[in-house]
């Protein structure tokens, strides 16, 4: 029988954010799901609460209504997650506060995580720290996106980080490969023969994916303004996305098979040739505008931000990927804040028949496709044409539905969650591998650089828009447009 030694989340940042709205409500989550071993402890660290009594106040007055949003709260479950709660008071600036915390892991058996909710400049020195006093033994550690500002940052960390853990000791965090639709593209691609013969240059024509938001910058301007949507959306979650799209089924659904395979595609993105800037990527930025019936102000004159940023809100790009399956096949990716709705979702055109003997309805592009809705709703939709009623034969596009919430009534899990357990029990396959990170980087390069030697300022757009105009344009030089429809 094997032995349940449980394990010790050591949380760096325990009184951050990302903590308060992420960290430990997805871990009250899996402690109220039973899915966390009755020895498992969670270590806070942090230096603003004097001690164990000052962090449970400050997590009661912080958490605990991030928790209850979901209606499943309960106090009695609720006081049991406390109970796993130990605190360290920690300066990162004193190494020899770490001596502290080693003493105060010495009697925790089982699996050790440290996972590092600070900004990424203490990613290196908190490592360091770790291994100085021999804590980076065994143990896995956790980074939080962004993980540096361009390649040559993201290197440097990497780099030093690598000398102290090595790589399958390291979990690098895209939270969107833990949201339960994108597993679930994964299931669709790789469990059903039906879509797989499809997916391919022969049979679509264009593929779309949009990661939409309604909110803006909120709290975070000074960190945004120096960040940008590229490097915050698309250096990431999209390209991460589009490799799962993309990606050749793996042999096994072991870690290394599936990010050998999306790296891969990283690696077959067709390079950025910058004379082309213009015509492959859109750069915008928001402006006062109505959201559903709110003004929200512009981007300009948000917290944080500086009145004259040229950061952008808003990227649009038409990506290439240069191999048998997808060559030819543009892949347009759109992310951006204070558009009209809240949307993440990818978009299969295929091809219209080649001939048809039924008028010219079916020759139309889009006539079939898929629609994969990662959020809100998280549904399948798959477009096709029908006969409309009656004399004649008179087509009109109608669609099969798929409302995931419908089937499974229980057992979603928050991104977060589901993370967060992996790293508990050592899987892999949902967290960033360096060399991925690395081909990432080197993709998006060559546009931030350029966006930042060039003087034009980003394409305005009015708040509660789609983004700017030139962004429709690209895709209807394509013959193409985004699919924009309600909810
Ligand atoms: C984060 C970005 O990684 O993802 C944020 O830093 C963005 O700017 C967020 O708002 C979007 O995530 P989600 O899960 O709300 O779509």
């Amino acid at each position: 029988m094997q032995i349940d030694s449980g394990f010790t989340f050591v949380l760096f940042g325990g009184t951050g954010d990302l903590s308060m709205r992420k960290i430990l409500p997805a871990l009250y989550e899996a402690h109220r799901a039973g899915m966390l071993s009755e020895h498992g402890k969670i270590v806070a660290v942090a230096r603003h609460a004097a001690d164990r009594d000052g962090y449970i106040e400050w997590v009661n007055g912080n958490v605990k209504s991030h928790v209850s949003k979901g209606g499943k709260f309960d106090e009695a479950v609720w006081r049991g997650f406390l109970e796993r709660i130990e605190y360290v008071k920690l300066d990162l600036g004193k190494p020899e506060d770490f001596a502290l915390l080693r003493d105060a892991l010495d009697n925790h058996a089982g699996t050790r995580v440290f996972y590092l909710a600070t900004g990424p400049s203490l990613f290196v020195p908190i490592c360091r720290a770790l291994a100085s006093v021999g804590l980076n033994e065994n143990a896995r550690i956790v980074l939080e996106k962004p993980l540096g500002y361009d390649l040559r940052s993201s290197n440097a960390i990497n780099d030093s980080v690598g000398e102290i853990f090595a790589e399958e000791q390291i979990y690098r965090i895209d939270h969107y490969l833990g949201k339960e639709p994108v597993q679930n593209l994964l299931a669709l691609r790789f469990g059903n023969a039906l879509f797989e013969p499809l997916w391919r240059r022969e049979w679509v024509e264009s593929i779309q994916i949009t990661i939409a938001e309604e909110l803006g910058v909120e709290a975070r301007g000074d960190f945004y303004d120096n960040t940008g949507a590229l490097r915050d959306m698309v250096q990431n979650h999209l390209l991460q996305l589009l490799s799962i799209v993309a990606m050749e089924p793996p042999h096994s659904m072991d870690s290394d098979s599936v990010r050998d395979e999306k790296l891969r595609v990283l690696r077959a993105l067709k390079p950025i040739d910058t004379r082309d800037i213009s015509k492959i990527a859109v750069r915008g930025q928001y402006h006062a505008g109505v959201i559903k019936g709110t003004s929200v102000p512009a981007y300009a004159t948000e917290h944080g931000v500086k009145p004259q940023s040229t950061t952008e809100t808003f990227v649009a790009l038409k990506v290439e990927i240069e191999n048998w399956r997808w060559a030819g096949v543009p892949f347009f990716l759109r992310t951006g804040k204070r558009l009209a709705d809240r949307v993440a979702e990818i978009v299969v055109n295929f091809r219209p028949v080649p001939h048809s003997a039924l008028g010219p309805t079916a020759l139309r592009p889009g006539s079939n496709r898929l629609v994969i809705r990662l959020q809100p709703n998280e549904s399948i939709r798959l477009y096709c044409l029908a006969k409309q009623p009656g004399e004649g034969m008179n087509l009109s596009s109608v669609h099969l539905d798929l409302a995931f919430d419908q089937f499974f009534k229980e057992g979603q899990m928050e991104a977060y969650q589901r993370l967060l357990l992996d790293v508990i029990n050592g899987r892999l396959a949902l967290f960033v591998r360096r060399d991925e990170q690395e081909a990432a980087w080197t993709w998006v390069e060559p546009i931030l650089n350029e966006w930042a030697a060039s003087n034009k300022p980003p394409k305005p757009y009015a708040a509660g828009t789609w983004g700017p105009a030139a962004a429709s344009a690209m895709l209807a030089q394509h013959g193409t447009c985004w699919l924009e429809e309600e909810n």
